[in-house]
Parts: C-alpha cells; structure tokens; sequence
C-alpha cells in the first residue's frame, strides 16, 4: 500500500485528552453507577479500580505500543506485527461496529433527554413512575428513539469528516475539559442535597456482603468497556499519537482520568438517589428515570437536568467519535477508499445497525435471538465475549508471540526514556492478567 502521509496529534496534551475521549463515555456514567449500585457500591469500586491498575493499564499500554508501532489501523497493525494474529485485528473492527449498534441507541436516547429538558417537557411529569412509563414508550416509540440514533450518528460523522486533527483532536479539547467542569459542579450540588451524604457513604462505604464470584467478573468487563480496552480504539489512536509521546504515562493519565470521571459520576447519582429515600439498584433505568424523576423535586430541575444530559451526550459523542475512527482508518487504509467516502460507508452501516437495535425494543419485537432482543444481544456479545477474549488475546499476543524486545522498545521510545517497572508489567502481560481472565472466565461458566 502507498504510504500516504498520515495524521499525528498535536501535543502531549492531545493524546491524553483525545484518548480520555474514547475511554471516558456512557460507561461511565450511565453505566458504572448502576452497576456499582447492583454490586455493593464501595466493595465494588475497590475491586474495579484493582481490575483498572492490574489489567486494564498493561493492557492498554500493550495496545498503545501495538498502535503507535506500526501507524496503521487495527486491521493493518496486527498484520504487520504477525500476519497469522490479523483476526484479532478483525475482531477489533467487528466489535467496534456492533458495539456502536446500541451505544448510538443509547446516545440518542440521552440526546432526546436533552432537547425534552431544554423545551420543558418534563415539568409536566412528577413521579418515578411517570418517568418510567414515560421511559418505556419513549424507548418503544416506533420511530422517535430511531431517529435520534440516524441524528446522533450524523453528529459524529460530522466531527471524523473534518479529519484527525480538526475533527477529533480540536472536539475532544473543547469537549473534555466541559464534561469535567459539568461533572464537578453537578457533583458538588448532589452532595450538598439533604440526605446527600447517605450516598457518598454508600459509594465509600464498602459492604462486602454483596461481592460474589460474578462480582469480579462484572467489575473486570466493566473496566475494560471504560478504558476502550480490546476493539481497537487505544491501537487506532496511538498510531496518531507522535514518537515522542510517553505512553506510560498517557495510559496512567487516562485511567485515572477514566476512574475519576465514574466516582464522580457516581457522587452525582447517589446522593441524589438517597435524598430522595430510593433504592441504588435501579440499573440501566437509573439515569433515565430515577434521575430526572429526582431534579424534578427540586429547584431549577430544568437547568440541572438539561447539563446533565448535555454531559451525557459529550460523554457519549467522544466515544462514538473513537469508535467510528477505528472503522473509517480500517476500510480507509484497508479498501483503499478516500477518506471521505470510508466515513460514509461506516455512518451508513452504523445507521443501519443502530435503527434495527432502536426498534428491536419496540415496534420491531421480532427481532430477537432467544429471547433476547437484538438490542440486549449487541450489549451483550460485545460486552461478555469478544471484549474479554480481545483483552486476553492481546496479552498473550504481546506477552508470549511478539519479541521481547518490542514492549520495551516502545515504552522507552527506542530507548530515549528510561524502562521502569517492566519487570513487573512483563509479569502482568504473561502471566498474571491471563491467568487472572481464565480463572474468572471458567468461575462464571461454573467449571472451577
Ligand atoms: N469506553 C467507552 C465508555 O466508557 C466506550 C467505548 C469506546 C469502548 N470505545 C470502546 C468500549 C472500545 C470498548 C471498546 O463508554
């Protein structure tokens, strides 16, 4: 293939915000509360950030040496790299794909929360119940929630058409710095409700009571979905980052970045959840419904609630910007199309995948395998299989079938930088994470 000049990030900066971008998102907060809240709060937020540093950080480095090595999309980096390990790049472009079939759903829904917030819709509406049934025939609605999806995918191939630099980099330096003011200032009103400090304690407080072998599980792919880990995202975004840049730390900066986001999020949510005397284990509802249901009592509910899914849809739209970059940089570089038209051919699949996910909720109920609806099956596929599997195969990738040469190469940018603690990530990547995966793996399967 000719090579034709490829895009860098700009500073140091770039690489760690741009980044945060892809790893910060509904996972966060949309997700992680309710997940904690389901888990035991405290107890599980100690053994996600233990899964954040033993797992999630080694693996991320390996993907940023991965990415940054070869400057290709994921496709192309593990071809170069080995040509018989090219299918985990496969996976890594598959995923991303199914993976935006019901993240854009989601993100539209936060979307539409939005505009209903701004227009004050939701005055008219009090209780949770309200709020659920109105939840409910929104997400079943035949083609409102579908067309916030086709609108939010327009958004991002928005940004992914204006290129690398003026599209990716320049909205995630706008973007992110917003989201962390947003969510600190919602935090810091959340704590100050009456009864706020039940919820704080609730989310520092550990009760290990709740913590079951699944617990580790959930909180293993929970961290994995936050940090971007598997699908192609870190390998993508380090091939723009420069030679220069220390991917040691940028994978330090953006976990906690990542880690920092979901507390906070979480400080938002369940204090507001306690002052009004609810339970923290509403799951995946609990921002759609308890939430709004929770500023409606109190005042300027309209302005709370608008920053809130104004925070919601950034969140989400740099992630989906991630997402739809892993796609373009594949069938750009891989089918040898322009720029241009790669973007349109993945927004295309990407409409149409999200459309058929949006409506299997609703007017589409057919459209199900089992049982379960093709929404849920995307979540869940992506989320429980090809995500772990990419994690575990990228250790033994790196760990045992690369040279060993090459993970310190890259760490110390050819070795400009001093190697630290590489005995200890060489041990992670080998042995410990692989290991760690199986046994929780074959615990949840019921072998061991
Ligand atoms: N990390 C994002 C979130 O927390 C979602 C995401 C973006 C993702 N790219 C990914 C998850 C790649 C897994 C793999 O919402």
């Amino acid at each position: 293939m000719k090579t034709t000049h490829r895009a860098t990030f700009g500073g140091r900066l770039s690489a760690v915000l741009v980044t945060a971008g892809s790893a910060v998102g509904l996972g966060n907060i949309w997700r992680f509360p309710y997940v904690a809240g389901e888990n035991g709060g405290a107890a599980f937020l100690l053994i996600y950030i233990l899964s954040v540093l033993i797992m999630g950080v080694p693996i991320m480095l390996a993907e940023f040496a991965i990415g940054r090595n070869t400057r290709s999309n994921a496709v192309g980096a593990f071809r170069k790299l080995s040509p018989r390990w090219t299918i985990l790049g496969y996976n890594s472009v598959v995923a991303p794909l199914l993976i935006m079939g019901f993240y854009l759903v989601v993100s539209g829904w936060t979307m539409e929360y939005m505009i209903h917030s701004i227009t004050g819709d939701f005055t008219h509406v009090h209780t949770a119940d309200e709020y659920a049934a109105l939840f409910s025939a929104f997400t079943q609605n035949p083609w409102r929630p579908a067309l916030y999806t086709v609108i939010f995918t327009l958004l991002t191939h928005g940004v992914i058409a204006l290129g690398v630099q003026k599209g990716i980099e320049r909205s995630s330096r706008i973007m992110m710095p917003l989201l962390l003011v947003i969510l600190v200032v919602l935090a810091i009103h959340s704590m100050l409700l009456p009864n706020g400090w039940e919820g704080v304690r609730f989310l520092f407080t550990p009760d290990f009571s709740k913590v079951t072998a699944s617990t580790f599980l959930t909180a293993l792919g929970q961290a994995f979905f936050s940090l971007s880990i598997g699908l192609g995202c870190l390998v993508t975004y380090a091939s723009y980052f420069k030679e220069d840049t220390n991917i040691t730390h940028t994978a330090l900066q953006v976990a906690s970045i990542d880690t920092l986001v979901a507390v906070l999020a979480g400080i938002v949510i369940f204090p507001a959840v306690f002052s009004v005397g609810i339970e923290p284990t509403a799951g995946p509802s609990l921002v759609f419904v308890t939430l709004p249901a929770i500023f409606n009592t109190l005042p300027l509910s309209m302005v709370w609630s608008t920053i809130f899914f104004l925070l919601l849809v950034i969140a989400a739209l740099t992630s989906t910007i991630s997402l739809h970059e892993v796609l373009t940089a594949y069938v750009h570089e891989e089918w040898h199309l322009s720029r241009r038209t790669s973007a349109w051919i993945v927004t295309a699949a990407c409409i149409l995948l999200g459309i058929a996910a949006s409506l299997s909720l609703g007017a589409w109920k057919w459209l199900q395998i089992g049982g379960i609806s093709f929404f849920d099956l995307l979540d869940f596929v992506t989320a429980n299989i090809l995500l772990p599997a990419a994690g575990f195969f990228v250790c033994i990738f790196v760990g045992w079938v690369l040279d060993r040469r090459f993970m310190p190469q890259e760490l110390t940018n050819k070795g400009t930088i001093p190697l630290r603690l590489w005995p200890l990530l060489r041990l992670l990547l080998r042995w410990v994470c692989p290991l760690l995966m199986l046994l929780i793996f074959m615990d949840n399967i019921g072998i061991i």
